[in-house]
């Protein structure tokens, strides 16, 4: 999907995207913000953060900003931040995530969850939201990748329909994306029904890969894995 594809497919989603995916796709929401660790007073960062269901789960002394390319989810994370009086959301922005207009280095922590596949070039995704994080800061990545396992791939195989409603592509091959992005990843969990979405903790490496090249930009290796 191009940009002008995602917008109108979350004008069209936004009014019914919290009942299709809040509860089924909250624990992924709820390990993330757990595993972040951030200092009292520390900047995060999320991109396509939607109509804000993940907001809450944020610890109360760090500084949040949200991105998402969509008017009509940002402006229900909007009203549910006045309703639940989030006071760590700083700001809510209309931006592309794969072309951001932060300075180098602004956050400690950056955030994309349920986004990779749903984005034109999820290397230039990356290649961004390293750019934005301080060096030596973490990236977390909550996304479905294709599985290794003929008995995983089956179960996930039932559940794509249920992926591809959101738009997502679902033959995201991981160890592709990590050789194309070049994330240094220490840690990655199962999280959701049936372990199909996995968060990935990845370090910030100092030296950030050269913006994607049109080579470099799909994630989704046909090969098999
Ligand atoms: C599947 S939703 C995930 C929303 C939220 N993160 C959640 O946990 O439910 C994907 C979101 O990514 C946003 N998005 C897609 N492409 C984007 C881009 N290039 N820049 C910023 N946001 C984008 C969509 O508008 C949508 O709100």
């Amino acid at each position: 999907m191009n940009v002008k594809d995602i917008k109108n497919a979350y004008k069209r989603y936004a009014r019914v995207y919290d009942i299709l995916f809040g509860v089924v796709l909250r624990p992924g929401r709820k390990q993330t913000a757990r595993a972040l660790e951030i200092q009292p007073g520390g900047r995060i960062l999320e991109v396509g953060v939607g109509t804000g269901l993940s907001l809450a789960h944020y610890p109360a002394d760090a500084k949040v900003t949200g991105i998402d390319i969509s008017r009509e989810m940002l402006l229900k994370a909007r009203q549910r931040v006045a309703r639940e009086g989030l006071g760590q959301v700083e700001v809510l922005l209309e931006m592309d995530a794969e072309n951001m207009r932060f300075a180098s280095a602004s956050f400690d922590r950056v955030v994309a969850m349920y986004v990779v596949s749903v984005v034109p070039n999820p290397a230039r995704l990356i290649t961004e939201m390293r750019r934005v994080c301080r060096p030596a800061g973490e990236i977390f990545i909550v996304n479905h990748f294709r599985s290794r396992n003929p008995v995983l791939r089956f179960t996930e195989q039932l559940l794509s329909p249920l992926s591809r409603l959101a738009g997502f592509r679902t033959d995201l091959d991981l160890e592709h994306f990590l050789r194309v992005t070049g994330l240094e990843v220490i840690e990655v969990r199962r999280t959701n029904l049936f372990g199909y979405w996995r968060l990935l903790r990845c370090r910030n490496a100092s030296k950030p890969t050269p913006l994607a090249t049109p080579a470099a930009e799909s994630c989704a290796e046909t090969s098999p894995v």
